[in-house]
């Protein structure tokens, strides 16, 4: 079942007259096994497009349905329980944390979303564990942590109501490069372990070419391409997305004008570096 996009604008109230941040969008996310990247400039409606994922915005024209259920609903139907099934972390989601210990903290979701004070510990100390707040934090306020591990505590708020499918807004900005690996290395052993389905808006293309097997670009709120990524980095008309080249691909891309090395597309650095060695042997 998964989300589905069927024709879907949408136009914040009182913003521009006539002003779509996202305009006649058409999409298929599969429940399980995407890892999907969402990137385009600032303000090419990313962030709007992921809302409607969990039905925090419905669709001023168009249909989104998630796991079966339509959006806008017919009826009057409770669609908070959507918030439980695809899990959005925010940009900045530090900024929510509110209570008073980081085990309060994350255990807030789960009890939310009806499950008992004993359940919602269990969910909680079983979600820090896989982000990797260790337990010795568990009593601590989340404002004396750092900002890497705030960012850790939020996920696992997240991931504490047990998502189906995790939604993530530029999960790694402003995280230095350990911070960015770390999380990063987080969300690849979800999505291995558990084949759950990721969506992530980045501007990083680097993390791009590692990570997402799929692409979505946005340009001025219109999707522009959805694909693979290796469709997409070697998409005759790549430049008219405006996008940067991940870092491999412009050093194979540069060996092989400065050079003559034959190019082979490596989307990541291990592999570029496994691949240049083979070539220093031959
Ligand atoms: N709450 C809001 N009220 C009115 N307009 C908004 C609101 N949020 C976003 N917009 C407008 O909608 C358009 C799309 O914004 P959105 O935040 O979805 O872009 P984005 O691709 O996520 O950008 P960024 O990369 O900067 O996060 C922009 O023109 C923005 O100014
Ligand atoms: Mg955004």
């Amino acid at each position: 079942m998964g989300i589905q996009f069927k024709d879907v604008s949408y136009a914040y109230r009182g913003y521009k007259v006539n002003y779509d941040a996202i305009g006649h969008i058409t999409l298929d996310i599969k429940p399980k096994g995407e890892f999907i990247a969402v990137v385009g400039h600032t303000g090419s409606g990313k962030s709007t497009l992921v809302q409607h994922m969990n039905a925090l915005l419905l669709p001023t024209k168009g249909n989104v349905v998630i796991f079966g259920q339509d959006l806008p609903p017919k009826r009057h139907e409770k669609i908070n329980y959507l918030r439980q099934k695809v899990g959005l972390v925010f940009q900045f989601p530090e900024y929510q944390l509110f209570e008073e210990t980081i085990l309060k903290d994350i255990m807030f979701g789960p009890k939310n979303f009806k499950s008992t004070e004993s359940e919602a510990e269990v969910k909680a100390k079983k979600a820090a564990a896989i982000v990797g707040i260790d337990e010795s934090l568990f009593n601590q306020s989340p404002f004396r942590i750092s900002g890497g591990q705030m960012r850790r505590v939020a996920v696992a708020g997240i991931l504490a109501m047990e998502p189906d499918i995790l939604v993530l807004d530029e999960p790694t900005r402003g995280l230095d490069p350990k911070g960015r690996k770390d999380l990063m290395a987080i969300f690849q052993e979800i999505h291995d372990t558990e084949d759950k389905t990721i969506i992530m808006i980045t501007h990083d293309m680097d993390l791009v070419a590692e990570y997402a097997k799929r692409v979505i670009v946005l340009d001025n709120g219109r999707l522009v391409f959805d694909g693979t990524k290796e469709m997409l980095f070697e998409h005759p008309q790549f430049d008219d997305f405006h996008l940067d080249l991940p870092t491999p691909l412009k050093i194979l891309k540069t060996l092989e004008k400065e050079v003559g090395l034959v190019y082979k597309p490596h989307y990541d650095y291990a592999s570029l570096l496994a691949y240049l060695k083979g070539v220093q042997h031959e």
